[in-house]
């Protein structure tokens, strides 16, 4: 095996249980989509948490993986270490095997034995394992299949072996291998004083899992005991390559290698942990990237910049003036995109953001590293509190990127005073990181599931159906019926109902029968498939097990639709002009509008919108059928099909295709939305806005058919009125400033009248115009907690101009509260206004703070009847609103 690489043990390791039965199943993302506590996928076993519990099934009883891993962030971090140990990673691939209820502890030790004395010709004579201090069959069984004797057999009773994924979840004792790398080397077997040394290394752990921890006090037995097993890819291979270090393989060779041909630099023994560094950083940088996650400063985000960065103070160290990880990038695409072809896909958004990315940290680093050179020479043992965070807050160093500067000098950091300079920013960092992970899948959905079964869809074909309702919930309860006026959640056995998903906004509609007509006002999918619908009893009562007809809303739906095959000709569209860095960050398809959001880093010009409009446009035009196909994941990518980073696809996935030319589509995606039959369906196609919403990532907003006839009537009778006005009142007073002779002078009292005046009046204009168009100025009434309140939505407006629209708002609607975000400058402007009669009910100044902790605002004040705060971040304003809601309900 000495000549095998990285690619072909990977190859051998998943080929291998192949041919035992197990399917190789891709590996999930590293952004998991099923744990809303984790960070990052730190193990194989983490997609299939819920098959060993039972939550979930999949058709297949015996899997294999190759799992990407991260360890960095998080609970598990091994950021610091990496670049000064042998084996120390923060991406790293996870070979495993898997069995669910299936074969158990003697078929899992007989395959890893028969795999690494047979098939990777280990010898077994430097083989030693450990197993759980009473796990007697383990035990026994290594005896019988491996032929040990008791001392190389080793009982450890810690936590060691006995593997748990969290504080809570599937666990049970492991049995774990150990290899020899020769007496030359320091370190003790484990269980010993010395077992952290570099001699006997750990290549695979074997999970018994048998027990799933429920709290701290309880753990149960799992349905069925299965077995969970993880092998690191880079030391295993680093041991058949006859090494003990896991740089000094193959793979790691080439990467360091091609940065040191990049910068022109011999490796040495000096200088060698930088060059390690850097090939592990961007290894885990260009992973992440490719699910689309981009360097921010909170949460994923800035887990992902902190490797960066650190990577990149490396290649600075070593000497380096301008940008190299783009370049060496190309090494590590060739090394990897055979098993992972994410890296092909996103290739250019990996390079353009490692560039720009690094290109800004080297100014910063230049700066920041005088600065703190200047303060060494002040300081003998401790950094002050005050130079780490000026670093962090005006260079951009984070925290760990400082400790590893001070690593060789034997220099710690006032780590007290930093924290309590850093509180607050992390307070905001912590609020921000809640929203960032995938929600949290309540336990109820997974046993109403496991009853009912998936819902089947019929609203590809069709806008009614019948169904039966097989569960009722009344205030999250399970109930038998629900009466009128009753607000609730039914499921059917089936419905042509669409669930939010894919950006698509739900279906409205009715479910009734002679005896009652229940409104639907939104449907979720629960656990991927399982529809839940949303609404009111408008009439009569509804019991379980009645059957019903189920009828969409098709105006409605016809719209949707119509905006979602737009999105799909944008996509590609943006793609074509822009150039294919181009992915979709975010996607909302409703029926009066559709936004988009995409990776791409500066505004987009006005001959560029034309081209975009252009090309959506002639597709519309061509009157194209619009393709549906059915097919595997894999054969949709080679027919060209856009897949999303981050989304999870099963066996089967629907493919869109549209801009048929003689076979060759115009855009291909997988997606399970709903479309028109004919692009001509769509309409007159146009982007009305675009904005920035966070570093790289960009939003635009279009309008078709009818509603942009509408749109661009408004805009032309508002701008000839305006300008009409705006003309006269302009001319009248330029006239008298004219008449007072001389040139404009403020410092005469008649002219500084007039020029206040004409400021005055040339704001006005401005608002006006503002608050007259409907894209800048969106206003949402809706009645929540049977309270009036109006969600309103502005951008360029001077927040100084808030107050009177709250007032003006509350003449218009009576009794209620207003709630106006406006968004200026990339800043946020809140503000709150509760109507007299209600000022004993709700308090401006609370409702206020809900709202701007979480657009990054600080406090916020006024009285009870008027609040008003200001925030950093108009890409919370929706979630901000959410929390108002909170508490207004
Ligand atoms: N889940 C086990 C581990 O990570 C195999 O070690």
């Amino acid at each position: 095996m000495a000549d095998k690489s990285l690619n072909e043990i990977r190859d051998t390791f998943l080929n291998y249980f192949k041919k035992n039965d197990h399917k190789i199943v891709e590996s999930s993302n590293l952004v998991p989509n099923n744990d809303p506590t984790l960070m990052f996928a730190n193990s194989g076993m983490v997609q299939f948490k819920n098959v060993f519990t039972g939550l979930e099934k999949r058709d297949y009883a015996r899997a294999t993986t190759s799992q990407k891993c991260v360890r960095a962030g998080g609970k598990h971090n091994d950021l610091e270490n990496v670049g000064y140990t042998p084996r120390h990673h923060t991406f790293f691939e996870m070979l495993g095997n898997f069995s669910f209820g299936d074969y158990f502890k003697e078929e899992a030790i007989t395959y890893a034995w028969n795999l690494i004395t047979k098939e990777f010709g280990i010898d077994k004579n430097r083989l030693y394992v450990t197993v759980y201090h009473d796990d007697e069959k383990a035990f026994n069984y290594w005896k019988k299949i491996a032929g040990f004797s008791d001392d190389r057999i080793i009982k450890i009773a810690t936590s060691d072996n006995f593997w748990s994924m969290g504080d809570t979840g599937p666990c049970g004792p492991c049995s774990e291998i150990f290899y020899d790398h020769g007496d030359h080397l320091e370190g003790g077997l484990p269980g010993t004083k010395n077992e952290d040394g570099n001699r006997f290394i750990e290549i695979w752990n074997l999970v018994f899992m048998q027990y799933e921890q429920i709290s701290k006090v309880k753990r149960i037995n799992l349905p069925k005991p299965s077995v969970d097993t993880g092998m690191g890819l880079e030391r295993v291979v680093a041991l058949l390559q006859g090494t003990h270090d896991n740089y000094e393989t193959d793979h790691f060779k080439k990467l360091i290698q091609s940065a040191s041909d990049t910068l022109n630099i011999k490796v040495n023994e000096a200088n060698q942990s930088s060059f390690r560094v850097i090939a592990d950083h961007l290894r885990a940088s260009s992973f992440l990237l490719a699910e689309g996650v981009l360097p921010s400063n909170e949460g994923r985000g800035y887990v992902l910049r902190r490797i960066m960065r650190r990577g990149m103070r490396h290649s600075h160290l070593l000497g380096s003036k301008k940008p190299i990880f783009y370049d060496i990038f190309k090494t590590l695409l060739e090394e990897m995109s055979y098993n992972y072809p994410e890296l092909e896909r996103a290739q250019s958004l990996i390079k353009e953001t490692l560039k720009t990315e690094e290109e800004k940290f080297l100014v910063l680093l230049d700066r920041g590293i005088k600065i703190l050179n200047e303060e060494l020479e002040k300081v003998k043992k401790v950094l002050p509190g005050e130079v780490a965070f000026k670093l962090y807050d005006t260079y951009g160093f984070p925290l760990d990127l400082t400790q590893d500067i001070l690593k060789n000098k034997s220099l710690t950091i006032d780590g007290n005073k930093f924290d309590f300079l850093m509180k607050e920013s992390k307070e905001l960092a912590k609020k921000n990181w809640k929203g960032s992970g995938d929600s949290s899948v309540d336990q109820i959905w997974f046993d109403i599931k496991n009853r009912l079964g998936a819902t089947d869809f019929l609203g590809y074909a069709t806008d009614k159906a019948q169904g039966v309702i097989t569960l009722i919930l009344k205030k999250n309860k399970e109930a038998q019926n629900l009466q009128e006026t009753d607000e609730g959640i039914i499921i059917t056995n089936q419905t042509p109902f669409y669930g939010e998903s894919g950006g698509q906004v739900a279906d409205t509609g009715t479910i009734s029968n002679e005896n009652f007509e229940f409104e639907v006002s939104d449907v979720q999918k629960k656990l991927g498939d399982l529809f839940v619908h949303y609404g009111k009893v408008k009439k009569g009562s509804i019991e379980l097990n009645d059957s019903v007809e189920l009828k969409i809303d098709i105006e409605r739906r016809n719209n949707i639709r119509a905006y979602h095959s737009a999105t799909h000709l944008l996509h590609e569209s943006l793609r074509r002009v822009l150039g294919k860095h181009v992915t979709q960050k975010g996607s909302l398809v409703e029926s009066d509008r559709l936004r988009f959001d995409f990776s791409h880093m500066k505004p987009i010009s006005e001959e560029e919108i034309t081209k975009i409009e252009f090309y959506v446009n002639l597709i519309i035009e061509k009157k194209s059928e619009v393709k549906t196909r059915i097919m595997t994941p894999k054969k949709a990518v080679e027919n060209g099909a856009l897949a999303l980073f981050g989304e999870k696809y099963g066996d089967e996935v629907r493919v869109l295709s549209m801009g048929d030319e003689d076979g060759q589509f115009f855009s291909t995606e997988l997606c399970g939305g709903t479309h028109v039959l004919n692009t001509s369906d769509i309409g007159k196609f146009k982007i009305i806005s675009q904005s920035s919403i966070a570093a790289g990532v960009r939003r635009v907003e279009a309008l078709r058919d009818r509603q942009l006839e509408d749109f661009l009537k408004d805009k032309e009778n508002q701008s000839n009125l305006s300008s009409q006005k705006n003309e006269t009142t302009l001319k009248d007073l330029i006239s008298k400033i004219i008449q007072l002779g001389g040139k404009p002078n403020l410092k005469n009292k008649d002219q500084a009248v007039l020029i206040k005046e004409l400021n005055k009046q040339y704001n006005q204009l401005s608002v006006g115009s503002i608050l007259s168009d409907k894209a800048k100025n969106k206003i949402n009434d809706q009645i929540i907690n049977g309270i009036k309140v109006r969600f309103q939505n502005i951008s360029d407006l001077p927040f100084k101009d808030l107050r009177r629209l709250i007032d003006e708002g509350k003449k218009e609607i009576g009794e209620g509260l207003i709630i106006i975000y406006a968004i200026n400058d990339n800043k946020v402007g809140l503000a709150v206004g509760v109507t007299k009669t209600l000022i004993s009910k709700f308090d401006a100044v609370k409702i206020v703070r809900a709202g701007s902790e979480v657009i990054g605002g600080k406090g916020g004040g006024g009285r009870a009847d008027f609040a008003q705060a200001g925030g950093t971040l108009p890409n919370k304003i929706q979630e901000s609103f959410e929390n108002i809601k909170k508490l207004i309900s």
